[in-house]
């Protein structure tokens, strides 16, 4: 439909209609009964005609349902506009892939964005229009339970991994690829920085820091196209996000120069009360729309209010008519009007969980999982005879947190993986509780354990752990799990620890195992992938991009961090300087940190000169040597320190990577170019610039063992 149409079609709409545009609600409204919609659907008081004619739908899936709602839907429309189906396909729609946290320790952009391209197509041929994906906070609090929805804790990182995420999951050409969804980038903003780690807490930051470290990853998904933005729970500066003017208008709306559509998260505009910032549905429904607040996901303070707000005054018609003009934009731009079925197929639903679609989920997971310690026990042998016990060793509870269609039945087991490495296995009868394990399990463990030349034992949480509204103030395993460790240690102290999480745990329980290997929740091919790292058939490459802390009393903790006045420079011997008396200051596993079964050896860092004009750039070049006779993947980091700023700078930022792969004893030299824009930081007057002095420049493994070097940036 020509643009010119869409304004034409807002003018035919009753005020009514208009208002039913900005509201969405859940398939349970189109897919069940009436007498069905029992609580708080049925308190939302709505009328049918505001159901059906309800703009978007969320949370609904399959194309027989899909095409059947969408054509009741026309058929009630007056003018014949056609809803829009939106659903959370987070990492994955029914071939689950690693949890987003997982794919940022791969650093592999383009596995980030094959896994977006896979999950669109899902999702399309099942009726989907709009994945409520890439999530993009920043988290430096393992204690929230959505870091598993997170890249990581780095800006740069995050920012790399929005775009892929976008690209994949959009493509080039929304309008005509019915392969592909509109990517929703969430939660704006600064969600991931929750006081405490406690989900919905207050988040309360500068507006420097929220410029400098995470506003970047949002706007680098919207400048990848990103079609819609979701508001956060949280609060920005003493103000809701739903509800914060600022924050939508002028930052989002004219400063990053988004004008797609903005939608709140579930229930956030009635929350607004509850914030305190609106005495009742009405005020909610001003201050959203004032905010710029496009659709309301799931309450009705704009089905109530929005009509009477503008027939007494209190807003702008021009409010409502710019919102649903977004809406109507975004629905033509995905083909609606032509194609309101677009891309929804019960034949082409056979895509799904295909062969190709698990081997490509296989692959990526191989490459999110990192191996964080080792001593000479892995790659396995198939000649030894491996004990494969633990609650998580025949668990399918693999998927994690947001993985809504994915099925754990369709989910490979560490021991149905590990079969195929060899047939010199021993593993459980039993059921083994995650939590409170049964004597006999326990007993049959250790039996195991003590026949067994080596034990793999596999730890973990179970999915409910992580996610939404799942914050661990105790970020340990299981105690019984940590009490199996021990156990099992007295009969075998061959053990190979391995882990499924939603987050970094605090490991102090079990890290004297001879490995650890965390995996995270690696999707419907878990058991294949993390198989495949314990023979060896994969050289684990991944490198976490969100730090482990030695306990959790040193979070929020993370590799970016600022000197302070009394930096802790050298031992722990200096009483009055920034530190704790009881643990170190410095992760366990650090940003950037993951083992490999090679021997990859740095060079001399070496730079083509030591100072750098804003015209001009310099090179940085270190050669690395694969000293072992297994080839593997090294990812190279490049990291940059600004020593003195007019606010103060972090001890190091991330400013590049590269990924190489090494043969057996073959050298590789690794180039980076480092240009003046990488050196720009937010001033005090939020202006994002470089100023003229000196730098250091480091590269290494990991953010821990860097080699250093320092130029000068001139005028
Ligand atoms: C949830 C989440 C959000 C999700 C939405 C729809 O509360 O915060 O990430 O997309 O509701 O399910």
């Amino acid at each position: 439909m020509k643009q010119e149409n869409l304004s034409q079609l807002i003018e035919q709409m009753t005020l009514e209609e208009k208002v039913d545009q900005l509201l969405q609600l859940s398939a349970d409204f189109y897919t069940k009964a009436a007498e069905e919609q029992t609580g708080p659907i049925s308190e939302l008081g709505l009328t049918d005609e505001n159901i059906q004619n309800a703009g978007s739908i969320l949370g609904l899936a399959g194309a027989k349902e899909a095409i059947q709602v969408q054509k009741e839907y026309l058929e009630k429309n007056r003018l014949g506009i056609p809803t829009l189906m939106m659903a959370d396909i987070v990492h994955g729609f029914q071939t689950i892939f690693p949890i987003p946290l997982a794919l940022g320790s791969s650093w592999d952009l383009e596995a980030a964005e094959k896994m977006a391209e896979i999950s669109a197509k899902e999702a399309a041929v099942s009726g989907v229009h709009v994945t409520f994906s890439p999530m993009v906070d920043l988290v430096r609090d393992p204690r929230w339970g959505r870091v598993m929805e997170s890249t990581g804790e780095d800006p740069y990182l995050n920012s790399r991994f929005a775009e892929a995420f976008v690209k994949g999951y959009q493509g080039t050409d929304l309008k005509n690829d019915f392969f592909r969804v509109a990517a929703c980038v969430k939660h704006f903003a600064a969600y991931g920085a929750a006081l405490a780690g406690r989900d919905y807490n207050t988040v309360d930051m500068s507006e420097r820091t929220l410029r400098e470290s995470y506003l970047p990853s949002y706007q680098a998904a919207l400048e990848a196209g990103a079609k819609l933005v979701m508001t956060s729970f949280n609060t920005v500066d003493g103000i809701p996000a739903t509800g914060n003017k600022k924050l939508f208008r002028d930052i989002l709306r004219k400063e990053f120069g988004f004008d797609g559509v903005v939608i709140s998260d579930w229930g956030a505009v009635k929350e607004l009360i509850p914030h305190g910032v609106a005495e009742d549905e009405k005020a909610a429904a001003k201050l959203a729309i004032e905010a710029g607040v496009d659709i309301e996901m799931m309450t009705t303070c704009y089905s109530h209010f929005l009509a009477e707000l503008i027939k007494e005054n209190s807003i702008d018609e021009r409010l409502l008519d710019e919102a649903v003009l977004r809406i109507l934009e975004l629905k033509n731009e995905l083909g609606l009007f032509e194609h309101p079925h677009r891309g929804a197929s019960e034949e082409k639903e056979a895509v799904i969980l295909s062969e190709e679609h698990r081997k490509q989920a296989c692959e990526i997971a191989k490459k999110s999982i990192v191996l964080l310690k080792n001593e000479a026990i892995l790659p396995l042998k198939k000649e030894e005879k491996i004990a494969i016990i633990g609650p998580a060793a025949a668990s399918q509870d693999v998927l994690g947190a947001w993985s809504w269609q994915g099925k754990m039945a369709d989910a490979i087991s560490l021991v149905t993986g590990a079969k195929k490495q060899g047939d010199n296995l021993l593993y459980g009868s039993e059921s083994f509780d995650y939590f409170h394990p049964s004597d006999s399990a326990v007993d049959e463990a250790i039996l195991l354990a003590q026949q067994a030349d080596k034990v793999v034992l596999a730890l973990g949480e179970t999915e409910w752990m992580s996610g939404e509204a799942a914050s661990r103030s105790d970020i340990t395993l299981p105690s019984a799990q940590i009490e199996l460790f021990k156990k099992i240690k007295t009969v075998n102290d061959q053990i190979v620890v391995t882990i499924y999480s939603g987050r970094p745990l605090d490991l102090r329980g079990i890290d004297d195992a001879k490995a650890i290997i965390e995996a995270w929740f690696p999707g419907t091919e878990a058991g294949n992938a993390l198989a495949a790292i314990l023979w060896g058939e994969y050289n684990p490459s991944g490198r976490l991009s969100m730090s482990f802390p030695e306990s959790v009393g040193q979070v929020p903790i993370y590799y970016n961090c600022d000197s302070t006045g009394r930096p802790l420079e050298t031992t722990n011997d200096e009483k009055y300087v920034s530190k704790y008396l009881d643990v170190s200051n410095y992760a366990k596993y650090p940003f950037g940190f993951g083992l490999s079964y090679s021997d990859f050896h740095y060079g001399a860092l070496e730079l083509d000169k030591d100072t750098l004009t804003p015209d001009d750039f310099l090179t940085v070049s270190v050669t690395v040597t694969n000293h072992s006779d297994i080839s593997g993947t090294e990812t190279v980091q490049l990291y940059v320190r600004d020593l003195v700023g007019e606010v103060i700078r972090p001890v190091k930022e991330l400013k590049g990577f590269k990924q190489i792969n090494l043969k057996a004893g073959e050298s590789k030299t690794v180039r980076f170019t480092i240009e003046e824009a990488m050196l720009r930081y937010v001033h005090r007057d939020f202006r994002r610039q470089s100023d003229p002095g000196s730098f250091e420049v480091m590269v290494g493994p990991n953010s821990r063992d860097l080699q250093k070097a320092v130029f000068k940036l001139m005028n």
